[in-house]
């Protein structure tokens, strides 16, 4: 698949995201091994903590799905859904891809509705705390 094509689906999946206290939509598209891929919206809440990240979404639907390994996300956001430049994924989600994916795991940053930017997550969180420790 190619990457764009996943940067599409995250911009699809950015539709559904349910926040009306940010206003900053988000969607996300993940690609496994098994050639499957999973999306997701960020989805907020009253209490706000409990409030969840598109990434983390499109990574539990998957894994609850029996997925384990993977090959890249594309990630897509802005105010009320308009893309204006990337952003980058806040830590919480670094630190749960760092659970599951390699340090060359493939990130794609969508900088406009046909462009995007790559990057790594060894890139975005270097010495990271991985499941290697607890061995
Ligand atoms: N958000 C994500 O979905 N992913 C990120 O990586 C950064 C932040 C969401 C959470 C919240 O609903 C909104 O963006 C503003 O923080």
């Amino acid at each position: 698949m190619l990457k764009q094509e996943l940067c599409n689906m995250a911009i699809k999946a950015m539709e559904n995201a349910y926040v009306p206290y940010s206003g900053f939509k988000v969607g996300a598209a993940l690609l496994c091994e098994s050639g499957r891929v999973y999306t997701g919206c960020n989805i907020e809440n009253a209490a706000l903590s409990p409030t969840v990240c598109a990434e983390r979404t499109a990574f539990f639907k998957a894994v609850s799905e029996g997925e384990r390994k993977f090959v890249a996300i594309a990630i897509c956001g802005g105010k009320n859904g308009k893309i204006e430049g990337i952003f980058p994924p806040c830590g919480v989600c670094r630190q749960v891809m760092s659970e599951f994916c390699p340090p060359s795991f493939s990130i794609c940053l969508v900088s406009s509705y046909d462009g995007f930017e790559e990057t790594t997550l060894n890139t975005l969180l270097p010495l990271s705390f991985t499941p290697e420790f607890l061995r």
